[in-house]
C-alpha cells in the first residue's frame, strides 16, 4: 500500500532533483523494509545523471529496495490511447458510408497517431505509474513510498490539474477527430451519394460506442483515484535558496496547489556554510544576503517544517554523494520525522 507520495517542487535549478534523490537515499538507508520509488515527472529527465547510472522508462533497480524511474510519456500515452483509438477508429470506419472510401480510411489512420495526442494527455501518463506502484491486484510488486520529482512551478501546477480532467481531455481530443473526419466527409459528400449505397450495421456501431464510453469512464475513474491518493498520502515539499525569485515562486506554488495537495515541508538549499563566511570575504557578502532571506522565509512558512541544507563543495551525484547531501539536509532525523515533519 502506498503510504506517502512527497512531491517536490520549487524554481527551476534551486535542488529539486538533488533533494528528492538525497530523501529517496536517505529513506531506503533508514526503512529496508519498506520499497521506495524514485519518480521523474519532468519531461527533462535527470535522475540518470544523478545517481550517475542509466535509468530508463522502465523501474530500474537502485538499491535492495529502492527503484527509479524516468517514464516516457510518449510511450505510455500511445500504450493507454492505443486501445481506445484502435476501437475510434474502427467505429468511423463502420460508420455508414465512410468507411466505404478509401481517402477517408486513409485520413483516418493518418490522423490518429501519437503525434496527435495532446501533450496534457501524455502528461497524465506519469500519475499512471502511480497507479502501476499500488498495483492492488499484485501485492508483492507494490511500493510503499513514492518520491516524485517535479517540474518547476508552472508545469507543476498543470500537472496536478491533469488526473481530474484527463477523461474530458480524451473525450475533447475525440472529438477532434470525429469532427475533422466530418470536415473530410463533408467535403466527399457528393462523390459519397453518387457511388456509395449507405450500408448500417447499427448493432456494431452501438457496441464498439459502448466498449469507448467504458474505457472513458475506466480513465475517469483512475484520475479519480490518483486525485484521491494525492489528497490523502501526498504531501508537498517545496525547494528554495535563500534568493528573492525563487522565495516568491514557492508563495506563488504554495497558494496554487492548495487544492491539490498538503504542503508540509520547505527546503532552503545551498547556504553558504558557517565557516566560510566567517574567513572569506566574498562568502560573507553572500552570506550575508542569504541570513535576510532565511529570515523572512523561516517567517513566511513559520507553520511548517523547514529543514535547511548547505551548499556543498562537491557536486552531489551518485548514491554517496546523495547520501552526503541527505545527511546535511536531515541530519539524525528519524524517518518518521522526515516523512511526517509535523507530528
Ligand atoms: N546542497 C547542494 N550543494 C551543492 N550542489 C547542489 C546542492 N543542491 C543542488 N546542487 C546542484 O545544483 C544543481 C541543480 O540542482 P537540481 O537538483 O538539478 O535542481 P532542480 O531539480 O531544482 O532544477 C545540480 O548541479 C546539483 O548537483
Ligand atoms: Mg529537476
Amino acid at each position: 500500500m502506498i503510504e506517502k507520495i512527497l512531491v517536490f517542487g520549487g524554481k527551476g535549478g534551486v535542488g529539486k532533483s538533488s533533494i528528492s534523490a538525497a530523501t529517496a537515499v536517505v529513506l531506503s538507508d533508514l526503512l529496508p523494509s519498506k520499497k521506495i520509488l524514485i519518480l521523474s515527472f519532468d519531461i527533462a529527465h535527470n535522475l540518470s545523471d544523478l545517481f550517475a547510472c542509466e535509468i530508463g522508462k522502465e523501474i530500474t533497480p537502485l538499491a535492495t529496495n529502492l527503484w527509479a524511474v524516468e517514464p516516457d510519456p510518449n510511450e505510455y500515452a500511445e500504450r493507454y490511447t492505443k486501445n481506445l483509438i484502435d476501437k475510434m477508429k474502427q467505429l468511423m470506419k463502420e460508420m455508414p458510408v465512410i468507411g466505404k472510401l478509401p481517402q477517408i480510411e486513409k485520413n483516418i489512420d493518418e490522423m490518429f497517431t501519437s503525434d496527435s495526442i495532446p501533450l496534457a494527455l501524455k502528461n497524465a501518463m506519469f500519475f499512471q505509474k502511480i497507479l502501476d506502484a499500488e498495483n492492488l491486484d499484485a501485492p508483492e510488486e507494490q511500493f510503499d513510498l513514492i518520491i516524485a520529482d517535479f517540474p518547476p512551478t508552472g508545469n507543476m501546477v498543470a500537472l496536478f490539474e491533469i488526473p481530474e480532467d484527463q477523461a474530458k481531455v480524451m473525450l475533447k481530443y475525440s472529438l477532434n477527430f470525429y469532427n475533422s473526419i466530418k470536415d473530410a466527409i463533408r467535403k466527399f459528400s457528393k462523390v459519397i451519394r453518387q457511388l456509395v449505397k449507405p450500408f448500417d450495421d447499427y448493432e456494431k456501431r452501438k457496441e464498439l460506442g459502448k466498449e469507448i464510453l467504458n474505457m472513458i469512464v475506466e480513465l475517469e475513474k483512475r484520475g479519480e483515484r490518483i486525485t484521491d491518493l494525492i489528497h490523502t498520502v501526498g504531501s508537498l515539499r517545496l525547494v528554495t535558496i535563500a534568493e528573492k525569485p525563487s522565495f516568491e515562486e514557492i508563495k506563488r506554488a504554495r497558494d496554487l496547489t492548495r487544492k491539490y495537495i498538503t504542503l508540509d515541508a520547505a527546503h532552503i538549499n545551498m547556504l553558504i556554510p558557517k565557516k566560510h563566511a566567517k574567513t572569506c570575504d566574498f562568502c560573507r557578502k553572500v552570506s550575508s544576503i542569504q541570513q535576510k532571506y532565511l529570515y523572512d522565509i523561516r517567517n513566511e512558512f513559520q507553520s511548517l517544517k523547514i529543514w535547511e541544507s548547505d551548499r556543498l563543495q562537491e557536486e552531489p551525484i551518485g548514491m554517496d554523494g546523495l547520501r552526503k547531501l541527505g545527511r546535511e539536509i536531515y541530519g539524525d532525523t528519524s524517518a518518521d520525522g522526515i516523512l511526517k515533519p509535523h507530528l
